[in-house]
């Protein structure tokens, strides 16, 4: 399907798009996503036979600022807090939702909850004002795939599937949002993103809660333990790559033999996240069965950068 530059004109025509209950996917400051009118049921169905997503998921409702998430879903003390922080970001937060929120009940997989976040990203702020209605978006790829930082990347796991891909370049942060449930007493981390978490316990002043983990009824299924998959197997904390293995490399030290990727050789975790997704995709590209992993520290995004190697070198279902 068409891949156009993100002009003016085409962020338009993604609106119209959008209102006509079509499938858009655009760039975010995060990831691509894969967007339509959230309070459109059919639209949001179409965006789950896109992906070949398990209809149980509940997605992501992107708005353009406070007042579109306060029009939806109710604010708790402590979500306040963080959206004034991290709004517009990388931040997404699980909220009570408002009874009268026009949002199809099958965007919140008919939970009482809703995840809702206020993208920077100025083509994302420009398609939520060109459409006027709240777009849920999961990234744009295949379920369990590796999430697209390309609009190349949007082409090639769903062609077709997808009426219009917006293209403003390679996404900046590389990483999903991190996703906080502040509906309750205490803000729970239900998954690491973009936002490290010691950034949001630093303006909360308290730490996060873990939440309870049912793998069979997960509660944000960004938990699934195989997600994030390349098609390659991958190897965690390894020093140097066997014969038959790329290298997903981290830092100076990395080895030169075979096809190395070095997700920072200066060991910055903000170019290792930039870089986590694309690396994945070009060892599947090349061919590699079999990537051999350095360890990557686990502090500020080494965090979600972690969450997401041990996802895609779980085992598969
Ligand atoms: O960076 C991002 O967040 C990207 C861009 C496109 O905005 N979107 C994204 O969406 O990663 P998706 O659908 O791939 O991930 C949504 C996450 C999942 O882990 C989902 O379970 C969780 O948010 N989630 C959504 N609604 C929820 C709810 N009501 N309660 C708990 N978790 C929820
Ligand atoms: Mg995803």
């Amino acid at each position: 399907m068409p891949v156009v530059e993100a002009t003016p004109d085409q962020i338009a025509k993604a609106g119209q798009l959008i209102r006509d209950g079509a499938l858009v996917a655009f760039p975010t400051e995060t990831v691509y996503g894969l967007g339509a009118d959230a309070t459109n049921g059919e639209a949001v169905a179409r965006i789950f036979a896109a992906k070949g997503r398990p209809s149980f998921n509940p997605l992501i409702v992107h708005v353009p600022d406070l007042a579109g998430a306060e029009r939806l879903a109710h604010l708790t003390p402590h979500g306040r807090k963080l959206a004034a922080a991290f709004w517009p970001g990388p931040l997404t937060l699980v909220m009570q939702r408002r009874t009268d929120a026009p949002i199809a009940d099958l965007a919140t997989a008919g939970l009482p909850t809703l995840a809702v976040r206020v993208p920077s990203h100025p083509v994302a702020q420009a398609l939520l004002a060109a459409s006027g209605r709240p777009v849920a978006a999961p990234s744009a790829n295949r379920s369990g795939h590796v999430s697209p930082t390309l609009a190349q990347h949007v082409k090639e796991d769903l062609g077709n599937r997808v009426d219009l891909i917006l293209d403003a370049g390679a996404a900046a942060l590389g990483l999903e949002s991190t996703v906080i449930d502040v509906s309750g007493e205490t803000a729970v981390l239900l998954r690491p993103g973009g936002i490290p978490a010691e950034a949001i316990e630093a303006v909360l002043g308290t730490t996060l809660s873990a939440p309870v983990n049912n793998p069979e009824a997960p509660t944000a299924p960004g938990m699934l333990a195989s997600h994030y998959a390349p098609t390659a197997r991958l190897r965690l904390n390894a020093t140097a790559a066997l014969d038959n293995e790329a290298l997903l490399a981290f830092g100076p030290a990395a080895p030169s033999r075979r096809m190395v990727i070095n997700l920072s050789p200066a060991g910055d975790l903000t170019e290792a996240a930039a870089h986590l997704f694309a690396a994945l995709r070009a060892f599947d590209a090349a061919g590699y069965d079999a990537v051999a992993v350095m360890p990557v520290p686990g502090e500020g995004l080494g965090r979600a950068i972690n969450d997401r190697l041990r996802r895609a070198a779980a085992p598969r279902a």
